[in-house]
């Protein structure tokens, strides 16, 4: 029998753009389908650099940028052994989050280029796929309240929103834009139907390595 690998599926997207229940639900679905499939996010706050991240972003201590930034960085090359084992274990791995959401925030400070902020990232294990959730932020707006957490104001958010503009004008990373002002349902019918595709596709290929 040939070699199999999962693929690497990362959701992206501004906050309250629904990323965590899609993920949930597309792990779900695969799974349901027969297809051995996990979730993973990040930040991972389990890890002992996650936790540092975890008490910053609730505000209860202060990080220099850069500093959190590569932790941030460091907190997912923490799980590339564990990622490229299960990918090629077979199994799917949802991620909700990854470089993009530490390129896009980092770069939403000021005194911060796109540039600067991939060089940490850049070689992680490239994803098959990124599925960027788009939502207008006066539709995220009406979704609620932001939490109290650092960086949840609509302000920040908006730039946050341009720098992934940016982010995916870059051709290497194959992206794929969803509209995620629709029902639950919808996006996850579209969002299920461009991963199996990703699976298909990439069962046969080796693993890239990002913006390398
Ligand atoms: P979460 O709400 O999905 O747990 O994400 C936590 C926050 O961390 C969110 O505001 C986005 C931000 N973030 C970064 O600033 N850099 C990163 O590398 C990642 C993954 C998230």
């Amino acid at each position: 029998m040939s070699y199999r690998r999962g693929a690497l599926i990362v959701l992206e997207g501004v906050d309250k753009a629904g990323k965590t229940t899609q993920c949930k639900q597309l792990v779900h679905a695969l799974q349901q389908s027969g297809r051995p499939a996990e979730m993973m996010r990040f930040p991972d706050r389990t890890t002992q650099i996650g936790q540092l991240i975890s008490s910053y972003l609730e505000k209860k201590n202060n990080l220099e940028d850069h500093t959190v930034h590569l932790l941030f960085s460091a907190n997912r090359w923490e799980m590339v052994p564990l990622i490229k084992k299960k990918l090629d274990q077979g199994i799917t791995l949802v991620v909700d989050r990854y470089a993009f959401s530490g390129v896009a925030f980092t770069s939403a400070k000021p005194g911060f280029t796109l540039e600067w902020c991939k060089q940490p990232d850049v070689g992680l294990p490239k994803p098959d796929l990124v599925m960027f959730l788009q939502l207008n932020p006066n539709v995220a707006a009406e979704r609620g309240e932001f939490g109290t957490e650092r960086y949840e104001t609509s302000v920040f958010q908006r730039t946050v929103q341009q720098r992934f503009e940016q982010l995916m004008k870059d051709t290497s990373v194959n992206w794929k834009v969803i509209d995620a002002a629709r029902s639950i349902e919808a996006v996850h019918n579209d969002i299920k139907v461009l991963c199996e595709n990703s699976i298909n596709e990439s069962e046969n290929l080796p693993l890239g390595e990002l913006w390398k």
